[in-house]
């Protein structure tokens, strides 16, 4: 039975309350949500970036051509370019099977090109069945390099399209690019429709971005640096502002390239198009997501603290400041109204990391006292790092820490009064990333079900976002996420109905109720239990054990009789996909009860319910 109290007062919630963490993670920008249907647009792929790749992946070249980096270059961050021989072609894969072009759809195709005053360049789309519009014809026009645009209109719908350029004479290019007219709100440079109408349908409060482990991997040092030129560098605002030809490029993380097409520009632009508080993430020269080191270098520290206040300036500054001048000229004169910014994502290291957030924070606070200033409380909730910087932010009154965990789907409903005891005298909670392991409609439950705990306690947590948010389905480093997608289409989990049911229905204030009779799972979570312990214990009932496929080895209810059950197994136990398992196949498993007493190599499932009232 519920009882609902009308009249009492519960947390009131805000409207940021749920929003969405976008990292470049599964090809979440490239060949995802920057809707660039060129892959390695300007021949930057690298081994450092992917040891499979070369300056030519999702290229084929029709008689000669080579990939240059030399001072004919088209500017000194676009380091490579193709030199195609005359008369010949090259032709892009693009992403998953292909380009993808609707019927009846403009795509804007432009190269940056460096020939012969005159030389002719031939633009076709097609595929295996002919060509999806009439080819254009570029003239040269000048001996240096220029840009060159054409437009198609597809005659027909293709995802196995294929993109050709030719010359009739030797010719440099570079940033060949082929962009769908039809963005998410028409923006330039911008976004692929059906996956940014995606998130915009889940209203959210806010945009985490642009990471997660992207932030704070990799080298703390800048582009600008000749010698960090396409090598592994942490994720660094003004590397990915100002005209898509002159930005950086960089090796993600996550095991592939990074244009950064889509940049900082574009992320406050998207989350202003979809009403969403931008909440950018800069790293703390801490490296985390297993790296753990501390970069011990004053000079650069001061050089990232300065970077974060000029990113408060080019998303807030007036269009007559520095930063807020490149922002007008990017397009956008008004401010982007920042009000959060976090430093660091799960650093490992929290008295390292406490040590440089502090400086992070004075800085910030000092120039930009109303902004809020967010920060981290490591990876996981499991262990000394984590309660060691809880406490260094509670002990230096930080206003909001960030949490992040992935468990089973057990765990979220074990722990819907997670956040009942927080210290309501210290810092806010921003849950910045969770997720129950699995896509399944259990998932989605036992992730509704955890929601309501973070709602009932809207006072404490005031912030909370699922992830990851996106993945390609040919691209998959981490699982499960909340939207898939391939170079047509797009679909939503189960995870992804039960974000939308909460983030487009955030009330006003908690109604408190309390309920009784409800049934809960509970029992061991990890560790070295004995499944005696639970499964003879009053407390539990219905008690199944089954094979690792859920073939039932004990049909047996032998709750509380001890004498049906012994456990002589040493592995420890932990929780797979909603059951506890244990996996260690040289444990011994004695049941009393059955035949056969003994079992060896076997993966015991083991489900149970807790009693009523237990
Ligand atoms: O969301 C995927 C990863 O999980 C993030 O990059 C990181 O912050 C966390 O470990």
């Amino acid at each position: 039975a519920v009882t609902v109290d009308p009249a009492g007062k519960g947390a009131r919630i805000d409207d940021t309350m749920y929003g969405v963490f976008f990292e470049d993670i599964n090809r979440a920008a490239d060949g995802g949500l920057y809707a660039e249907l060129v892959q390695n647009r300007s021949f930057e792929y690298s081994t450092v970036d992917n040891r499979a790749y070369t300056p030519l992946t999702a290229w084929t070249v029709t008689g000669s051509a080579n990939v240059v980096n030399d001072a004919g270059r088209l500017n000194e961050r676009n380091r490579n370019y193709l030199a195609l021989d005359a008369g010949s072609a090259v032709t892009n894969s693009g992403y998953n099977t292909g380009v993808h072009a609707d019927q009846g759809k403009k795509y804007d195709f432009s190269v940056w090109a460096r020939a012969e005053k005159g030389t002719e360049l031939t633009v076709t789309l097609h595929d295996a069945d002919g060509t999806l519009a009439p080819a254009r014809r570029i003239t040269v026009r000048e001996n240096g390099w220029a840009q060159y645009r054409t437009t198609f209109t597809a005659t027909r719908t293709s995802s196995v399209a294929r993109l050709t350029v030719a010359s009739s004479k030797a010719a440099a290019l570079d940033m060949v690019s082929l962009f769908p007219r039809d963005t998410y709100k028409g923006q330039p440079n911008g976004l692929r429709k059906d996956l940014a109408e995606k998130v915009a349908a889940l209203k959210p409060g806010f945009v985490r971005f642009p990471g997660g482990c992207l932030v704070n991997t990799g080298s703390m040092e800048d582009y600008s640096e000749a010698s960090n030129w396409q090598r592994a560098r942490s994720y660094q605002w003004k590397d990915t502002i100002g005209p898509v030809e002159q930005r950086a490029v960089n090796s993600n993380v996550w095991g592939y390239h990074q244009s950064y097409g889509l940049g900082y520009y574009e992320y406050f632009r998207f989350a202003e198009d979809i009403g969403a508080m931008p909440l950018p993430v800069v790293p703390a020269l801490v490296t985390g997501c297993g790296q753990n080191k501390a970069v011990d270098d004053p000079a650069l520290l001061k050089r990232h603290i300065q970077d974060a206040l000029d990113l408060i300036e080019f998303a807030n500054g007036p269009a007559t400041s520095t930063w807020g001048k490149v922002r007008a000229k990017m397009g956008h004169p008004k401010p982007f109204h920042l009000t959060h910014i976090e430093v660091g994502n799960e650093e490992n290291l929290p008295v390292e990391f406490f040590d440089r957030f502090k400086q992070f924070r004075a800085a910030i606070e000092e120039k930009y006292p109303n902004i809020t200033v967010v920060s981290n409380s490591g990876p996981d909730d499991s262990g000394s790092t984590f309660d060691t910087a809880w406490q260094l932010n509670r002990d230096a009154k930080v206003g909001m820490v960030d949490e992040h965990y992935y468990n089973s789907p057990q765990w979220f409903l074990q722990n819907n009064d997670r956040y009942d005891t927080y210290d309501r005298t210290g810092p806010k909670v921003f849950l910045g990333e969770y997720a129950s392991q699995g896509n399944a409609f259990k998932n989605g439950l036992a992730e509704a079900a955890f929601m309501t705990g973070l709602e009932r306690n809207a006072d404490v947590v005031k912030l909370a976002s699922y992830a990851p948010l996106f993945a390609n389905e040919d691209y998959v480093q981490w699982r499960p996420d909340l939207i898939w997608f391939n170079n047509h289409a797009s679909w939503n989990s189960a995870n992804y109905e039960v974000q939308k049911l909460f983030m487009t229905n955030v009330g006003d204030r908690v109604v408190p109720s309390t309920a009784t009779g409800t049934p809960s799972l509970q029992g061991p979570i990890t560790g070295a239990v004995g499944l005696s312990t639970w499964a003879t214990s009053a407390a539990y009932d219905d008690v199944r054990v089954t094979g690792a496929d859920g073939t039932p080895l004990l049909s047996d209810d032998f709750s509380g009789d001890a004498s049906k059950w012994t456990h002589t197994g040493a592995g420890s136990w932990s929780v797979q996909d909603g059951q506890y398992v244990q996996s260690d196949t040289a444990a011994e498993n004695t049941m009393a009860s059955a035949g056969d007493p003994s079992w060896h190599d076997y993966d015991l499932h083991v489900k149970a319910t807790k009693k009523a009232g237990k």
